[in-house]
């Protein structure tokens, strides 16, 4: 996966050295390349922004050098590249998202500052607008290292076991289920039996019932977009039922 990112702060950038995105980079899985756009100002003050047409407040990240940053990150890119901007305004990053943009292989991913970016750039040099969640944040830089993250765990070969993707939250649609490790016991609160039992089958079913369970508690949203099978079905009517137990225990007490 080839990442250009367009920031007036690469040094941020930097914190994908830790973690599971720093052994992608060590490994070569991961390339992630930063292009200054104060590195491409042609004026002896290195201006990349300037007051809004039309009045109002703040600043504007001007097209000229932004341009010519992402032309630059273009010629280097290993294949044609999608350019993507990362803005509150653009479609809502998901899970899937990062699996779609894993495929495209090369990213250009610009990082706006102030008040926005001339829209100029957008209209002339954008594919796709995505925005890590309905808040806003000082810059593109943080959300651009979400998607890069998200995405570098959807490499094989860079999340320990490739099972770990496929059972963690959100791949199959559920939240994950619920972990434990030793000790056994800690302050009187036991690891649950089936764990213990060395029955890989009653483990795997408690597991996906923990997951159904946690899903309908927690992202009863999630639940909903998500066809069940019957067997599913049955495992999620278990944990309500078992629930249901559990909360009228806890009413009487
Ligand atoms: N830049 C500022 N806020 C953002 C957000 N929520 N998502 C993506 N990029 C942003």
């Amino acid at each position: 996966m080839w990442c250009g990112v367009i920031t007036l702060f690469p040094e941020m950038l930097a914190a994908l050295q830790y973690g599971i995105t720093g052994k992608a980079i060590k490994k070569q899985l991961l390339n992630v390349v930063c292009w200054n756009p104060r590195d491409f100002t042609q004026d002896k003050h290195n201006t990349v922004d300037d007051n809004p047409y039309g009045g109002g407040a703040g600043m504007v990240m001007m097209a000229p050098s932004l341009c010519a940053a992402i032309a630059a990150a273009r010629q280097t890119a290993p294949q044609p590249p999608t350019v993507i901007y990362l803005s509150p305004q653009g479609k809502s990053f998901q899970q899937k998202t990062a699996e779609i943009l894993l495929e495209k292989k090369a990213l250009i991913l610009l990082a706006g500052r102030y008040e926005g970016i001339d829209e100029r750039v957008i209209s002339q040099q954008v594919d796709e607008e995505w925005s890590i969640g309905d808040y806003v944040l000082s810059g593109g830089e943080l959300a651009a290292m979400v998607m890069i993250d998200v995405i570098t765990r959807l490499i094989p070969g860079t999340v320990g076991d490739e099972d770990s993707i496929t059972q963690e939250s959100l791949t199959s649609g559920l939240l994950k289920y619920p972990q434990y490790t030793r000790p056994e016991d800690f302050q009187g609160a036991r690891v649950p039996d089936v764990l213990l039992s060395g029955n890989h089958a009653a483990i795997a079913r408690w597991r996906l019932k923990q997951a159904l369970g946690r899903t309908w508690l927690k992202r009863p949203d999630l639940l909903a977009k998500k066809p069940l099978s019957n067997q599913e079905l049955e495992l999620l009517m278990e944990f309500v039922a078992e629930q249901t137990e559990i909360d009228r225990g806890t009413d009487n007490e």
